[in-house]
């Protein structure tokens, strides 16, 4: 069986990955705070919408929607005219919605079963061919235990796989994840994600800049470098042709 590979649409990042990621893949994106996960992530939403009408679902657990449109706006990207298109839709677990997590972590079972199914409908319901978690950390840690976390998360990124809804998970790396790069750790969704994208920041030459790197991506001919990328008014733009030699990481 092919792996029926898919542009992303964001040029860059789609020649690092060696053409895209194939249909139905669950990412991790990982990186640590204000590195670019969310920007990164929406304009993944965006640019799947706008060039190959492939409609998307952004799950925030963070950012409130009327901060991420505030955000959004600065890029010049409108996702409320998207929303009302119905070409977009986003679940907003982090305000409204936080009152009825709160009440349901009593019964962590009760909100587990909430919110996993609350994603796996609004995929089925609306069709998407995208999706991006913002971040996965908040899902994971409603679960009792790491054995829970791997069962239920094998259970939906297989169920991502047959609805071919290809989704970008951000996990936030805290200190429990050391980034070292030139031994990066790896954590549970890691290990159960087809692909890790890595975003991070790194010092060359006394200057910190924003680099990205393919860390896995199952059979795909991906770039093994780091190349610094910048965020820039409209969006994520990579720096494929000048990758960071390690030797000049200080
Ligand atoms: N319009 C913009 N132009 C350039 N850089 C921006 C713009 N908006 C945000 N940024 C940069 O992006 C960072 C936040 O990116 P974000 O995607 O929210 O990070 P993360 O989700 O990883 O925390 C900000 O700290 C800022 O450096
Ligand atoms: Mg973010």
């Amino acid at each position: 069986m092919s792996l029926n590979v898919k542009p992303t649409g964001i040029k860059g990042l789609d020649e690092i990955l060696g053409g895209g990621i194939p249909a139905g893949w669950f990412v991790a994106m990982r990186g640590g705070a204000g590195v670019g996960k969310t920007t990164l992530g929406v304009q993944f939403l965006l640019e799947g919408i706008l060039q190959y009408h492939e409609p998307g679902l952004l799950v925030t657990f963070n950012e409130p929607l009327l901060a991420l449109h505030a955000i959004m706006r600065n890029y010049g990207w409108d996702l409320l005219s998207l929303q009302q298109m119905g070409e977009l839709t986003i679940l907003d677990f982090s305000s409204t919605e936080m009152g009825i997590m709160q009440q349901a972590s009593r019964l962590r079972e009760a909100s587990l079963d909430y919110i996993t199914q609350r994603i796996i409908d609004a995929v089925r319901n609306t069709g998407v061919n995208r999706l991006v978690i913002d971040p996965l950390n908040t899902f994971s840690l409603l679960f009792r235990d790491l054995f829970e976390v791997r069962k239920e998360l094998h259970r939906v990124i297989g169920i991502l796989w047959e609805e071919k809804c290809t989704t970008l998970a951000v996990y936030e790396s805290t200190g429990e994840i050391v980034h070292d790069t030139k031994y990066p750790q790896f954590s549970t969704e890691d290990f159960l994600a087809y692909g890790v994208i890595h975003l991070q920041y790194i010092t060359v030459h006394s200057v910190r800049e924003r680099g990205i790197e393919i860390l896995k991506m199952r059979g795909m001919p991906h770039s093994k470098k780091i190349h610094p990328f910048d965020i820039t008014k409209k969006g994520i733009k990579i720096d494929v042709k000048n990758p960071i030699d390690f030797s000049e990481i200080s």
